[in-house]
């Protein structure tokens, strides 16, 4: 389960930075809510880009489905991309009730999301990946960055 267990991991430490940027929000202590929205962001877009660029196509290339799970998964990222690109409209007008009203609708949609990759895709990249490939792809995604 070395995926699965990784990939958890960082889905919890988004769920973390995301609780403490809509803190902050509540508070209107916009300072700090836009240093904390930054390091979500960051963590998020850095999670994707792994799983667009390393662990979805190893998937893809050893199932053969390419337009199955890993395209819904995609898709779900490009409207996570769109509401951290209004969030940070709205942080940067200092737009409380817009701000938290799309910081509720990211938590839902983030909570959908990682919880089908979590039940589904994860646990068929542990099941059907062979051992060294598994390994390599995690050392890939352990080195990248944004
Ligand atoms: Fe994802
Ligand atoms: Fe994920």
């Amino acid at each position: 389960m070395i995926i699965s267990n990784y990939m958890k991991n960082e889905h919890r430490e988004c769920d973390t930075l995301f609780a403490s940027a809509e803190e902050a929000i509540a508070l209107g202590e916009w300072d700090v809510a836009e240093e904390r929205f930054l390091a979500f962001s960051n963590e998020a877009l850095t999670h994707f880009k792994k799983e667009e660029e390393e662990l979805f196509p190893a998937f893809e290339a050893q199932t053969g489905m390419t337009e199955g799970p890993t395209q819904v998964m995609r898709y779900e990222h490009e409207q996570v991309r769109g509401l951290l690109g209004n969030m940070a409209e709205s942080l940067e007008a200092k737009d409380k009730d817009a701000c938290l009203s799309l910081a509720e609708s990211m938590m839902i949609l983030l909570q959908q999301h990682n919880m089908k990759e979590e039940q589904m895709l994860y646990a068929m990249c542990d099941r059907v990946l062979p051992a060294e490939l598994k390994e390599k792809t995690l050392e890939t995604m352990k080195n990248m960055s944004l």
